[in-house]
């Protein structure tokens, strides 16, 4: 159903209600998911972007209902990752002929996809393109914002940025706009979006920040391609990403472990203990790793100054939920951020020793050498843990 999101503006996209998972399982959707495709009508008739693919049929047709197809003018592919671009092969098939201005990269990326030899013009930053009554769009690359091919497309009068996947969140609602949806879902929805998918790319992302501020552009509207419209205090996303890009950390710390006949849970309870003995100030924070989320884990994993992780020894390594959580870490390409390991064994006892060679390979800064224990902790053994966590919250 198309949605007046200004003037001649619209949004035709889908809520996606029920999706639990983005990315394959690599993404948790708690609250689902939109895919924003939004319909300019001016002298020219543009559409932006279009919707995943199992959606194209049920996309086309509502667009149909709202435009004779023949009449869209230009198609403009911010991104060709298929979240975006999947319902392209649908569309046209019934407007074959209608001109996709995307980047270089999106050409290879929808030609390698779909397979198609569409009618491609291809834009670069600054290019501009006139869809009459006096407005243009100009395009601003955003390569590696997330993917090589990304771009924004800005609509000047109406002074709206159509950003894609930044700024966004993966959250349903059939509110459009920022300003009606339950503020804390908002936000936490949008950290763990930037947590998880746009952390990696925070260096990129802090000098395009810098080029699109550069450009002077007043900025009314965001229109991302996940979510809601930012129209309130637009900037607000904006001047959240600039601290999130900036190696952001919280006064928190974070213990994560998975553990095998809970010897490692109780060490990982008592090293907290001492910790708030020792920092009444820090938030300590304790997850079963096996019985959390690891999208959400990820998110508090980037709010952390300190990361303790722990698990026993099995078959002279680490538990295999362990082994891919750091792998997980890793991508995310963290900075500026300390950790620890720790964990019970009863015979070769390699599990801290592994973490640690993970851990530093992940990029983060080892506090020490770990804290290890023999069999399940007796009374001693967990008040040096307690001690162990004394130590963590002074480093
Ligand atoms: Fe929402 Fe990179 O696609």
């Amino acid at each position: 159903m198309k949605k007046e999101v200004k003037s001649n503006v619209s949004w035709v996209g889908k809520v996606d209600w029920e999706l639990q998972n983005f990315h394959g399982y690599e993404y948790s959707t708690h609250k689902g998911s939109t895919y924003n495709s939004y319909l300019i009508q001016e002298e020219k008739t543009v559409l932006i972007d279009t919707v995943w693919s199992p959606f194209a049929e049920e996309f086309v047709e509502n667009l149909a209902k709202e435009i004779d197809l023949q009449r869209i003018d230009y198609i403009i592919a911010n991104h060709g990752e298929v979240d975006h671009s999947g319902a392209l092969p649908v569309l046209m098939k019934h407007i074959p002929n209608t001109p996709i201005y995307c980047t270089a990269n999106a050409v290879k990326s929808l030609k390698g996809q779909f397979h198609q030899d569409w009618d491609f013009q291809v834009v670069k930053t600054g290019d501009k393109l006139d869809i009459g009554n006096g407005k243009e769009l100009i395009f601003v690359e955003m390569t590696m914002l997330h993917w090589p091919d990304s771009m924004a497309t800005y609509l000047t009068k109406d002074n709206i940025l159509f950003s894609n996947d930044a700024f966004g969140q993966h959250y349903a609602t059939d509110c459009l706009f920022n300003d009606l949806v339950d503020q804390c879902d908002l936000f936490n929805e949008s950290i763990k979006y930037y947590a998880n998918i746009l952390v990696p790319f925070s260096q990129i992302l802090r000098k395009k920040l810098d080029e699109v501020l550069a450009l002077n552009l007043p900025i009314d509207i965001i229109a991302t391609s996940h979510g809601v419209i930012w129209r309130d205090n637009p900037m607000q996303i904006v001047e959240k990403y600039a601290e999130w890009a900036n190696d952001y950390q919280e006064n928190q710390i974070t213990i994560i472990y998975d553990t095998m006949w809970n010897g490692t849970k109780k060490l990982a309870e008592k090293i907290a203990e001492g910790i708030g003995l020792a920092d009444s100030n820090v938030v300590v924070k304790v997850y079963n790793l096996s019985k959390s989320d690891e999208n959400d884990l990820i998110t508090e994993v980037f709010k952390s100054k300190t990361l303790i992780l722990g698990s026993p020894t099995i078959s002279n390594s680490i538990l295999h939920s362990m082994a891919g959580f750091i792998q997980l870490i890793k991508g995310m390409k963290f900075k500026n951020k300390k950790a620890a390991a720790f964990g019970c064994y009863g015979w070769s006892g390699e599990a801290v020793k592994v973490m640690n060679g993970m851990l530093e390979d992940a990029g983060l800064h080892l506090i020490d050498e770990g804290f290890r224990n023999h069999w399940n902790p007796n009374e001693d053994q967990l008040a040096k843990a307690l001690e162990y966590g004394k130590k963590i919250a002074k480093a």
